[in-house]
């Protein structure tokens, strides 16, 4: 029998490039706003970090309508990234967050390395933002629109000029619509990333058989929530053994038994994303299941249990306090 003592004493804290988070959960970019909703069904001081809606340097729409469909265990979502703008953001947004009882990480998305560079700068210079987390699943302009994560030297070259522009931890976050996640995670890693956010969405569709028609707006969306579990879990076991940083793994966690075959996979710490839509107390569920799930195995930190269920973790993580 554990007691709520032996519970409370386990350490579940996580240290992403010089940010230390109390708990090892952030909630996913996209799904959580700036927390302000989920404030009033969630202790916001029992969570790591809030990852905020991804801003680019112009205010945009997003995708034409409908934009949401649901899918077996999963939903499809094409919002294209609608926000008000790095102007708008940093006026009427940005000075609420100083009221959060957790770390917040201001998400940059763009469309060239500049776009990047700007609004990195101009985000990570606000005392409120603790990282910054790249979400690099952005068409590049300058290569014909090719997806800035599905290219290892455009990776590399986003992730190098962001470094230049700030001194806060700089998470980069992969897209798992690759051919081998481990060669965007070294570029990424080399250009000077504190961590990997392993994995953004996947690419999908769905059709209307009676319209025929697609589904969506856009035609295509990123899908998530459990149905992408698997796919999630591969990345973050290949990503962990192919650099020595940090991964904040994610895709499809909303039970404890979920989180635990992420961090045994190689995960540092995990993102909570589509489950946030249907129960808001899931992340505190799992901080709570993770301290007594480590205190009954005999475990004082949640790093004891990273990357355990990977063969190759040790070989790459070789000294303790590595993975956390
Ligand atoms: C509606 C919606 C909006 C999202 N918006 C963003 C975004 O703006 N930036 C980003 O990096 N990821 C975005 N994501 C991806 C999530 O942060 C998360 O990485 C992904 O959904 C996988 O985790 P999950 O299955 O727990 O949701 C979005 C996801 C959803 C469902």
């Amino acid at each position: 029998m554990v007691s709520a003592e032996d519970a409370r004493d386990v350490d579940l804290s996580v240290r992403i490039g010089g940010l230390r988070l109390r708990y090892p959960t952030m909630m996913g970019s996209g799904c959580y706003g700036s927390g302000e909703e989920f404030a009033r069904f969630a202790d916001l001081a029992r969570i790591g970090a809030i990852v905020l809606k991804s801003v680019t340097r112009l205010p945009r729409l997003g995708n034409p309508m409908p934009r949401i469909v649901h899918t077996p265990s999963g939903m499809l979502n094409a919002i294209g990234l609608q926000n008000p703008g790095i102007d708008w953001y940093l006026e009427h947004e940005i000075g609420k967050l100083a009221e959060r009882p957790c770390a917040i990480i201001g998400s940059v998305a763009g469309f060239s390395v500049g776009e990047y560079v700007e609004v990195t700068q101009r985000l990570a210079e606000r005392p409120e933002i603790d990282a910054i987390e790249l979400n690099v699943s952005c068409p590049n302009v300058a290569s014909e629109g090719e997806t800035f994560a599905c290219d290892s030297r455009a990776t590399s070259e986003v992730v190098s000029a962001a470094r230049a522009a700030t001194r806060k931890p700089l998470i980069v976050k992969l897209s798992p619509n690759v051919t081998d996640i481990t060669v965007i995670a070294r570029e990424a890693e080399s250009a000077g990333a504190d961590a990997l956010a392993v994995i953004n969405t996947v690419r999908g569709m769905a059709i209307d058989v009676e319209r025929a028609r697609p589904r969506l707006g856009n035609v295509a969306g990123g899908l998530s929530g459990p149905a992408i579990r698997p796919i999630a879990v591969l990345a973050v076991y290949e990503a962990a053994r192919a650099v020595r940083i940090p991964i904040i793994g994610q895709g499809g966690i909303a039970s404890l038994s979920d989180a635990l075959e992420f961090f045994l996979a190689g995960a540092s710490a995990i993102g909570i994303g589509t489950a946030n839509f249907t129960d808001p107390r899931v992340p505190e569920r799992i901080v709570d299941g993770l301290a007594e799930h480590l205190a009954g195995q005999g475990a004082r930190s949640i790093s004891e249990i990273v990357g355990r269920a990977n063969v190759g973790f040790a070989d790459v993580h070789q000294y303790e306090g590595d993975a956390g």
